[in-house]
């Protein structure tokens, strides 16, 4: 079930039967000169759409600005700094908190949204703990790599040039999603340089076409269907076990 294409009294009904809501989130940045500018938000909410196909589950709307500064040397890039981040989850989440959901997962597709996200849960633990609210709130943090099975199998796919950005990986999801926007181009070299992240302009001149570590031409719609479908299975298992805890 998506929230955007539901009623308020179809979300009021599913709150008979579930507490817990699915919120894809991502970022909008640069994913080197093939990537799909929307590929972190992409990924999650492509995925957490599949899941919802065949099970009782709710997706609500995609947060889809992150904290990408250092991506913000290329055009496209939007980029909410943390302070705002936070902010805005707090906001998102006690929406959500105030109609009754107590289980909140973010399913996410960008590493440097990490930090953040686990700031606005400290931020939002500790209103209701200076507030005395009941137990039970619970909020989860999960990336979609990190699914039951899904870098086995990325791995047995790019054994060499995965790298940590535009990866062929997310951009493999992206693929089988919307192959109608699948670009290519002779990438050199193969496989991009690696190293740390700072700033923008640092970051252009380190990595010039915008990849890290990685060889994206290995991407296919098929590699990408496959992820979709274990990332969407490790998704309901993950989903079902977060559902299940009870605070004690
Ligand atoms: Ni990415």
């Amino acid at each position: 079930m998506l929230l955007h294409l539901s009623t308020w009294p179809e979300v009021e009904a599913f709150l008979t039967r579930s507490r817990t809501v699915i919120i894809p989130i991502g970022s909008n940045e640069q994913h080197g000169p093939t990537g799909l500018l929307g590929t972190d938000w992409l990924c999650p909410e492509i995925i957490a759409h599949h899941a919802q196909k065949d099970h009782d589950i709710l997706v609500g709307p995609t947060f889809n600005i992150g904290m990408a500064q250092h991506h913000l040397g290329f055009p496209g890039t939007i980029s909410l700094r943390p302070s705002t981040f936070i902010a805005a989850l707090r906001d998102w989440t006690l929406s959500l908190a105030g109609h009754g959901f107590t289980k909140i997962y973010f399913l996410n597709g960008h590493g440097g949204n990490v930090a953040t996200i686990e700031a606005a849960f400290s931020e939002i633990y500790a209103e209701a703990s200076y507030a005395g609210r009941a137990r039970g709130f619970s909020l989860k943090l999960k990336n979609w790599w990190d699914l039951k099975e899904v870098m086995p199998l990325a791995n047995r796919q790019f054994p060499t040039g995965h790298g940590s950005h535009a990866t062929p990986s997310e951009i493999a999801v992206t693929q089988w999603a919307y192959p109608d926007a699948i670009k290519t181009v002779a990438y050199s070299p193969q496989i991009a340089p690696t190293g740390p992240i700072r700033e923008a302009l640092d970051f252009r001149a380190r990595y010039p076409d915008g990849r890290m570590g990685s060889d994206p031409a290995q991407a296919s719609p098929e590699k990408g269907g496959e992820l979709v479908r274990v990332a969407a299975e490790g998704l309901i298992a993950d989903l079902a076990a977060f559902s299940a805890e009870v605070a004690p």
